[in-house]
């Protein structure tokens, strides 16, 4: 009998120029699958379904968060493939979507998905642990960093809380799948990290006390991404593509 292990279908999809990171999994031969975090680039995940399935079909959709730095994809291709929409209950959209929990689990045809709430770089940020061996940890904790708090929506305090208090208590096997790398970030361009390797290694993880902690998430980051403000909005679905285009350069948008 063929193993469960081996129906998982779980793929990381870079998107070089950006180096923001989408995530497709789900059970090959059910032909349920999970989009985390897409771009607008709907066909570009199809091939990567990969599945012999014959309704292959994405049935979830979620953001970790509101992102501040690219346009989401999400509501276009739940419009496109009638997948359901989800994201932390308390993400402040107008959108009819299905809110998680903290601790829920999503059950994709075998293959368990536990939501952790993880807020500090957004209120809503959420975290996903995938059969007990992946995280995928959004802009939360990112490989020898952890994401920033300064965008308007952050909290230092709910951070700390969500990296010591959640995270770091992870078994030190668990491989780390973040939301972004790369230069484009100030990011290493190395795509996967484990929680124990992270524990070693994450500059941010060896903090002594909440103090050093505010002092690291206070200083010396890079400039602000440009439009994030606008960014939000757009996301948060508050304000219309169309209307955005006017504000945003056309390279921004192209890149998105
Ligand atoms: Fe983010």
């Amino acid at each position: 009998m063929q193993d469960q292990k081996d129906r998982i279908v779980f793929r990381q999809l870079v998107r070089r120029e950006s180096g923001c990171c989408t995530y497709l999994l789900g059970a090959a031969d059910k032909g349920e699958f999970l989009l985390v975090d897409p771009l607008m680039d709907y066909e570009r995940f199809l091939p990567a379904m990969d599945s012999t399935h014959s309704e292959a079909r994405i049935e979830y959709v979620i953001d970790t968060h509101i992102h501040a730095d690219h346009l989401s994809g999400v509501r276009e291709i739940c419009l496109m493939s009638g997948a359901k929409m989800m994201m932390h209950r308390s993400a402040p959209i107008p959108d009819n979507f299905t809110p998680l929990n903290d601790g829920e689990e999503l059950n994709l045809g075998g293959l368990e998905v536990k939501v952790l709430h993880t807020p500090g770089h957004a209120p809503e940020h959420i975290s996903l642990l995938v059969d007990k061996r992946f995280l995928l940890s959004g802009d939360t904790l990112l490989i020898r960093d952890v994401g920033r708090t300064d965008l308007g929506r952050g909290s230092n305090e709910e951070l700390y809380q969500s990296l010591f208090e959640r995270l770091v208590p992870l078994d030190d096997g668990v491989e780390v799948y973040p939301g972004h790398i790369g230069a484009q970030h100030f990011l290493s361009g190395e795509l996967s990290s484990t929680i124990g390797i992270e524990k070693h290694l994450n500059p941010v993880l060896q903090l002594k006390s909440f103090g050093e902690f505010v002092q690291y998430m206070t200083e010396g980051w890079p400039p602000k991404p440009a439009y994030h403000e606008l960014y939000v909005k757009v996301n948060q679905g508050l304000m219309g593509l169309d209307e955005a285009q006017g504000n945003l350069q056309k390279a921004a948008i192209g890149e998105a």
